[in-house]
C-alpha cells in the first residue's frame, strides 16, 4: 500500500479508508465490490490525484472497518456511505461503484441524489437476485460456516477474472485471492445475506438527473455487457465495454478504465467552483 489509510466514525462503526489529492478539489468516491476492500481502488487513486480528491473506503466488516452488530443491508451500506459523506463533510460526490459498489450506489440514489454529482457504474447490476442466485448464495454461506474461505476464495477467482488474465495478470489475480482469505467469513456470509435480499434498482434509475458513465468488462461473466446494456437503456448514459477484461476491469486493464473514467470526468462534470 502506497497510501496511508485514515479512518472516521461512520454510524458508530470506525472506517478505513484512503485518500489522494487535494481536498478543495472534487471529490470522487471509490465503493469497493465483494469481497473485497479499498485497497482494489489504490491505482486509480493514484491515476486521479492531480485533478480530483479521490477517496476509496471499506465497507462495514470488509478490509479495516468495524463491522458493527446489526444485520448487513445494501440499504444499510448506502446509509453508511451517506454518512461516510457527511463525515467528511462532503456535500456532493461523484460515486464510483464496482459491482457491490455499484448495488450500493444505486440504493443510495432512492433517498439521495441530491448527494451526487455523477455516477460511474462498473461491472454491476440494476436487477435483483433470482430465486436460483439467492439459493446458490444460501448454500455458499452454509458452505463457508462449515469450510471456511480457502475454496470459495478459489473458486470465485474464475469467475471473477477474464480467462487471459489468469496468465496475463497475475499479481492482481493473487492480490484478490488474498483479498477474499484476509476477509472475515463472518463478514463474508453477512454481506451473502445482504447481497441476495437487496432489492431491485431498475425502477430507479430512469429518475436519474446527474451524468452516468457504465464500464464493463467484455468478459465479465458475473455481471454481463447485456446486463450493463439494460442499464444504459433504462438511464440514456454512456456505456463502454473494457476489453481483456472479466468483472474486475479497474485492475484487469487499468489503462483503458482509467482513460474512459478521466475523459467522462472532463466532458460531463463541472469542476468545483
Ligand atoms: C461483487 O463483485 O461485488 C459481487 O460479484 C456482487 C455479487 O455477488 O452480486
Amino acid at each position: 500500500m502506497i497510501l496511508e489509510s485514515k479512518s472516521i466514525l461512520v454510524n458508530n462503526n470506525q472506517t478505513s479508508y484512503l485518500e489522494s489529492g487535494d481536498v478543495d478539489k472534487l471529490p470522487l468516491i471509490f465503493v469497493h465490490g465483494f469481497p473485497f476492500n479499498k485497497l482494489m481502488w489504490e491505482n486509480q487513486l493514484l491515476e486521479l490525484k492531480s485533478d480530483y480528491r479521490c477517496i476509496a473506503y471499506d465497507v462495514r466488516g470488509h478490509g479495516n472497518s468495524e463491522a458493527g452488530e446489526v444485520d448487513f443491508s445494501v440499504a444499510l451500506f448506502a446509509e453508511d456511505l451517506i454518512a461516510f459523506m457527511d463525515a467528511l463533510q462532503i456535500e456532493k460526490a461523484v460515486i464510483i461503484g464496482l459491482s457491490m459498489g455499484g448495488y450500493i450506489a444505486m440504493n443510495a440514489i432512492e433517498k439521495h441524489s441530491n448527494r451526487f454529482a455523477g455516477l460511474v457504474l462498473c461491472d454491476t447490476q440494476c436487477a435483483a437476485d433470482t430465486a436460483e442466485g439467492k439459493e446458490k448464495r444460501k448454500k455458499t454461506i452454509g458452505f463457508i460456516e462449515r469450510h471456511g474461505l480457502e475454496v470459495y476464495a478459489e473458486e470465485s477467482l474464475t469467475n471473477l477474472f477474464a480467462s487471459a488474465s489468469f496468465e496475463t495478470k497475475q499479481h492482481a489475480v493473487s492480490f484478490i485471492h488474498n483479498t477474499i482469505l484476509n476477509t472475515p467469513a463472518s463478514t463474508v456470509c453477512r454481506t451473502l445475506q445482504a447481497l441476495a435480499d437487496r432489492k431491485e434498482a431498475c425502477s430507479l434509475l430512469p429518475q436519474i438527473n446527474f451524468p452516468v458513465l457504465i464500464l464493463v468488462g467484455a468478459e465479465d461473466k458475473i455481471t454481463s455487457p447485456e446486463a450493463a446494456r439494460k442499464m444504459q437503456g433504462l438511464i440514456g448514459s454512456e456505456l463502454v465495454i473494457i476489453d481483456e477484461a472479466g468483472h474486475l476491469s479497474n485492475l484487469e486493464n487499468s489503462t483503458q478504465f482509467n482513460f474512459h473514467l478521466k475523459e467522462f470526468l472532463k466532458r460531463k462534470i463541472k469542476p468545483l467552483r
